[in-house]
């Protein structure tokens, strides 16, 4: 399979582009710092310069061709509210619509757990950027593209060990970034699990099982 990644050198993405990329599929990673090119080489990926702000979406189309699937796991990381909604907001969009030009229906978007911040007294940058994902959410399950929205809990750095719960409603919790691409991996094996909103924390479950109990819920 050929992923299109944006967002390839980040936390997420660049445990997902080793993975991809060590399993046999061919990855292209969009970085928008020079620099970042042999971040993302180094997990076996092709760099490909890019910019969500800066590029059209017929600029991204040309890059997204040939692929059979995108991910989208870039993020402004608190670098303020327009970067929030030029970058979490309307780069969903954009990038969603070039996938559609270059008629890739495979798109799955690393959103946020609707009780991400819950605990803590309200902050109007992180209300907005709350906002704007899930604004992006809404623009995504209305393209008519093979969509998969991921919502994962609080993202932690500690080593990833494969085990997740996932499921269309679950208890708020904790996800390591390595598990969250380690389920990425596994559902963009699946494509038949779209059109879905997952939420996504760590927990006792393989990820390949996880997926599979999403697409067959064992009756109980
Ligand atoms: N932090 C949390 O607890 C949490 C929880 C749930 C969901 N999330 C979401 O999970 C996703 C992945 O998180 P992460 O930890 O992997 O984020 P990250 O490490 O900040 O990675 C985001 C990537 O997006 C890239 N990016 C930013 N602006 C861009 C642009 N204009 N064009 C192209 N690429 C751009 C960044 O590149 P640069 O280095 O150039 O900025 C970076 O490589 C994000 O969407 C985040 O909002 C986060």
């Amino acid at each position: 399979m050929k992923v299109f990644q944006i967002g390839a050198a980040g936390g997420v993405g660049r445990p997902l582009a080793a993975l991809l990329s060590a399993r046999g599929d061919e990855v292209s990673g969009m970085h928008r710092n020079p620099e970042q090119a042999a971040v993302i080489a180094a997990t076996g990926a092709t760099p490909v310069i890019g910019d969500l702000i800066e590029d059209s979406v017929g600029d991204l189309a040309a890059k997204f061709a040939g692929h059979d699937a995108i991910v989208f796991s870039a993020g402004a990381h608190g670098t303020g509210t327009d970067k929030t909604t030029l970058i979490d907001g309307q780069g969903v969009e954009k990038a969603a619509e070039a996938a559609a030009r270059a008629g890739i229906y495979r798109f799955v978007l690393v959103s946020v757990f609707p009780d991400a911040g819950r605990d803590r007294e309200p902050n109007p940058g992180f209300e907005h950027y709350m906002r704007v994902k899930k604004t992006a959410d809404v623009f995504l399950t209305h393209t008519g593209l093979d969509w998969l929205i991921v919502r994962p809990g609080t993202l932690r750095d500690e080593p990833g060990n494969g085990l997740v719960t996932a499921g269309l409603a679950i208890e708020y919790g904790d996800v390591r970034r390595e598990n969250v691409a380690a389920f990425l991996a596994a559902a963009l094996a699946r494509p038949e699990l779209r059109h879905t909103i997952i939420e996504l924390t760590d927990g006792s479950t393989p990820v390949e099982a996880a997926v599979a109990e999403l697409l067959a819920p064992p009756r109980s």
